[in-house]
């Protein structure tokens, strides 16, 4: 017995002395001490050989010995678990990969730009549907029915017109929203439209089957040309800088008498000719003029007393002055190499 007592004492003070630093070691002390063959197992099995008398006693001084090695097998895993935590692979206090966002689209960059100018002169923002019918695309908008803008060539029809309904399109141009606006707004009125137009045209560098227009409409008392003429001007000079020139032209639009186009200095070339200006130093951005007293009068609005400018012109034209993108078809391919320049603009 008492060479038990003395083997058992050994052990629990080789136990105390155990260091393991590697999940191994600590494997290895389990091993050794508490596994199926290990030494309190072994000792355990001494318990047949004690005397009857000294059973109980015996037994729980077996019991304690068994805690210790078990505790100390506790005491292991846990520094174990606590060197893991320090020696992280994982620095926690380094930064993020950053996560990749999308960009914005050049043209919705430009609108934008475009809409936060007229806003600041107090144009508020008008929508309106991309399937017309004839009258808010043409007829209201002064557009004869034999014009030549209403040939199959160009408009998308979706439906054609028939004894009691109208035809419907893709609208060819944002005027289509000045008609839906005064149809429902009273003067004094002074929107911009943004929004995506649709012709059949054949897909190039220079055309495209929908593009993308901003039109501009203010009725009041005594708006004039010159009214017009100050406020493309601002809104160029805001867009492309001070020095930028501006000449108008006169032109013809069935909605506006008189009407202008407005040319700017080539942006491309500063004006020294370019294949963009076509070596003229200068490019055709919008079309305008003073509304038809017909389109007012075709909303109820007496063109005695109301006077209005209009203009509408190409989100793409912008774009390419702005970022020199010289193929249209860029804006809808969706190349990331192409949208992702814009990430920093
Ligand atoms: N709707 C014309 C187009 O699609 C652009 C335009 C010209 C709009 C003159 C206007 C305007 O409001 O007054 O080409």
């Amino acid at each position: 017995m008492e060479q038990l007592l003395a083997q058992i004492e050994s052990i629990q003070k080789e136990i105390a002395a155990t260091v393991a630093k590697t999940t191994a070691e600590v494997e290895a002390y389990r091993i050794k001490y508490l596994g199926t063959k290990g030494l309190v197992k072994q000792i355990m099995g001494e318990m047949k050989n004690v005397p009857v008398e000294q059973k109980k006693e015996f037994g729980q001084i077996l019991n304690a010995f068994k805690i210790v090695a078990e505790e100390k097998l506790e005491v292991l895993l846990a520094a174990l678990g606590e060197q893991d935590e320090n020696n992280a692979t994982i620095d926690t206090t380094l930064p993020g990969d950053p996560i990749s966002v999308g960009t914005r689209h050049p043209l919705n960059l430009v609108r934008n730009q475009m809409v936060s100018i007229f806003k600041r002169l107090g144009f508020a923002v008008a929508e309106g549907p991309e399937v017309e019918d004839d009258w808010h695309n043409f007829g209201a908008m002064n557009l004869p029915a034999d014009h030549p803008a209403r040939d199959m060539q160009d408009t998308f029809y979706v439906q054609e017109a028939t004894e009691n309904n109208s035809a419907w399109l893709l609208r060819t141009h944002t005027s289509s929203v000045q008609a839906r606006v005064m149809e429902t707004q009273k003067p004094p009125i002074r929107v911009i439209c943004p929004g995506r137009v649709y012709r059949n045209e054949t897909i190039s560098a220079r055309a495209h089957c929908f593009f993308h227009q901003v039109e501009g409409l203010y009725i009041d008392e005594n708006v004039s040309f010159a009214d017009l003429k100050q406020t493309l001007y601002f809104f160029v000079q805001e867009m492309f800088g001070k020095e930028v020139k501006v000449r108008f032209r006169p032109s013809y639009f069935p909605f506006t008498e008189p009407s202008a186009e407005m040319d700017i200095s080539c942006q491309i070339c500063a004006g020294k000719g370019c294949n963009i200006c076509k070596h003229t130093g200068w490019v055709e951005i919008l079309g305008s003029g003073m509304v038809h007293p017909n389109v007012l009068k075709n909303f109820g609005i007496d063109p005695e007393k109301y006077t209005g400018f209009a203009f509408g012109m190409g989100v793409e034209r912008i774009t390419q002055l702005k970022y020199q993108v010289n193929d249209l078809r860029l804006y809808s391919q969706n190349d990331l190499r192409f949208l992702q320049q814009f990430k920093s603009v």
